[in-house]
């Protein structure tokens, strides 16, 4: 496996997921954390940081645990610090580089920029720049500002870059870490959905044997393959449960339902609706309503969890990256996220979790693997919260249903929008959704009358992995038909707008 060391970047996580992409096992852990004695690393990526190596909080770490040992490749910080403790120099440029370069020369027998062209567009995002590197070293590509913009050790199997490889403004990255990973680290890319399939049913049937599994089911891609996948190996001796909130997409839980029992899976459908409204009534505050949903969903959930008497494991859809130890470097709390499914204490049920080293693109191939259907393993990421956090304001069961409606229509119309390719407008968003601004009122005018009623803001973003994420530039003509159907056939509002905020500043969810 390749180790990803963790200097604090916010493109540490983009490194783990090109690595994965080369079918190559790889682990992100913090700077600190190098596994030493773990004969199974064949490679190491230093990653970027915020951090700039004179700063007296900037993280070090013991480069001779692993250089020498395995192939090392840093990045930016990694770069940096690499040179830095060589005897190189980092020094202050006055203005931070950022954005578009292209390497003006490049040293072609360097093992690391086989296949590159002459002129590759690369991506910079530095403060401090390397004048200097260690007399060990030589230079292997220069962009017109940067002269050490790549450097390799003549006498050590280290390579260092200035840009970010992981990045896809840099055109020829995903070579550049092919080039590391599989060329220089021999990776023999073994990974693939099928044989992953094979060695986790496997696996479960050993773990698990002939006891009974308990699994909150959520409708989204996580864990319902995790489901998918205990189904194959234990058939019923798995039980699912699945909450409707009430705070759903329209008609999602009868759909979802019916997903779930095609695919042979034995769920029971808990509709605490009642609860949910009865406890949001009046809260108005964000964090007030993602408190409430998460303890009544535990409540209910636990409830029904023991009824079922010969339960001896609590399976969960958890994935590499909400396990992946994130440094606090800010320590703040944006929005605090509930995921679904609490463990029922007295229960005793020990975890069993086996997508807890996937990507979601990783999660996504095993669906397809396991023949899931495509609306349920391409289904935008949606909040544990529902639609509660889409209504700005307090929440009824009225609201609720209004959102459904424009929701609907909305991410309907985005699946019957079919491009040139095939492929719908819905497969190239991350995520979209309506908000009703319920907070609001404004005038317009039907037929002959006045109108007071709500705007609904619709949604739409392209990103990675939510961290970060841009307004997807949806087709005019797209937006004006779905702002007059929902304008015309949703009952209560008379306004549609489209959110044109990247995150950051702005989040996904308004809420
Ligand atoms: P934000 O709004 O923070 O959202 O940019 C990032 C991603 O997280 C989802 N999200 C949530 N998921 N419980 C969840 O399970 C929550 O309370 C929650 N709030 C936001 C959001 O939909 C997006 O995918």
């Amino acid at each position: 496996k390749i180790i990803i060391l963790d200097f604090g970047s916010q493109t540490t996580q983009l490194i783990g997921r090109r690595v994965r992409e080369l079918d190559t096992f790889c682990e992100i852990l913090p700077y600190n954390k190098f596994p030493v004695g773990d004969e199974s690393v064949i490679g190491v990526i230093l990653s970027g940081s915020p951090y700039s190596v004179h700063d007296p909080e900037a993280f070090k770490v013991d480069l001779s645990q692993f250089v020498g040992k395995v192939p090392v490749l840093g990045i930016c910080y990694g770069a940096q610090y690499i040179a830095y403790s060589g005897g190189g120099k980092v020094e202050p440029t006055g203005t931070r580089e950022y954005g578009r370069a292209h390497l003006q020369w490049i040293d072609t027998a360097c093992p690391l920029f086989k296949g590159f062209d002459q002129g590759s567009q690369v991506w910079m995002s530095h403060g401090d720049t390397i004048t200097a590197i260690p007399a060990s070293c030589k230079v292997i590509a220069s962009t017109a500002d940067v002269k050490n913009a790549a450097y390799a050790s003549l006498d050590q199997p280290v390579w260092a870059v200035q840009f970010h490889p992981e990045v896809f403004h840099t055109t020829q990255g995903k070579q550049l870490l092919k080039n590391f990973v599989v060329d220089i680290c021999g990776s023999r890319q073994q990974w693939s959905a099928a044989s992953f399939v094979e060695s986790t049913v496997a696996e479960l049937k050993k773990q698990v044997g002939n006891d009974r599994v308990i699994l909150g089911l959520s409708g989204g891609v996580d864990s319902s393959v995790c489901a998918t996948l205990l189904n194959k190996a234990i058939g019923d001796k798995l039980t699912c449960i699945f909450v409707d909130h009430g705070m759903l997409r329209k008609n999602e839980f009868s759909k979802v339902m019916d997903a779930y029992r095609g695919l042979g899976l034995n769920v029971i459908g808990v509709d605490a609706s009642d609860k949910f409204f009865t406890d949001l009534q009046g809260v108005t505050d964000p964090e007030q309503k993602r408190k409430i949903i998460g303890r009544d969903f535990v409540e209910v959930f636990n409830a029904e969890a023991k009824k079922i008497t010969d339960a001896r494991w609590l399976a969960q859809g958890t994935i590499y990256p909400d396990r992946i130890e994130s440094l606090s470097i800010t320590g703040m709390t944006i929005k605090s996220h509930h995921n679904v499914g609490g463990l029922p204490k007295d229960m005793k049920l020990k975890l069993c979790e086996p997508l807890k080293w996937l990507f979601k693109d990783e999660v996504r191939r095993v669906g397809h693997e396991l023949h899931m259907p495509e609306r349920l393993i391409n289904r935008h990421p949606f909040p544990g919260p529902g639609l509660a956090v889409r209504i700005l304001g307090d929440i009824t069961r009225d609201k609720v249903r209004i959102l459904q409606e424009a929701d609907d229509i909305y991410i309907e119309a985005m699946h019957n929008y079919v491009l040139d390719d095939g492929t719908s407008l819905y497969d190239h968003v991350w995520q979209a959704g309506a908000v009703l601004l319920s907070t609001i009122r404004s005038v317009g005018v039907m037929g002959d009358e006045r109108t007071y009623e709500h705007p609904v803001a619709l949604r739409a973003v392209t990103s990675q992995d939510a961290m970060t994420a841009d307004w997807a530039h949806l087709p005019y003509d797209f937006l004006a038909r779905v702002s007059n159907e929902i304008i015309n056939k949703v009952k209560g509002v008379n306004r549609v707008c489209y959110d044109i905020s990247s995150k950051p500043p702005a989040t996904i969810e308004w809420e």
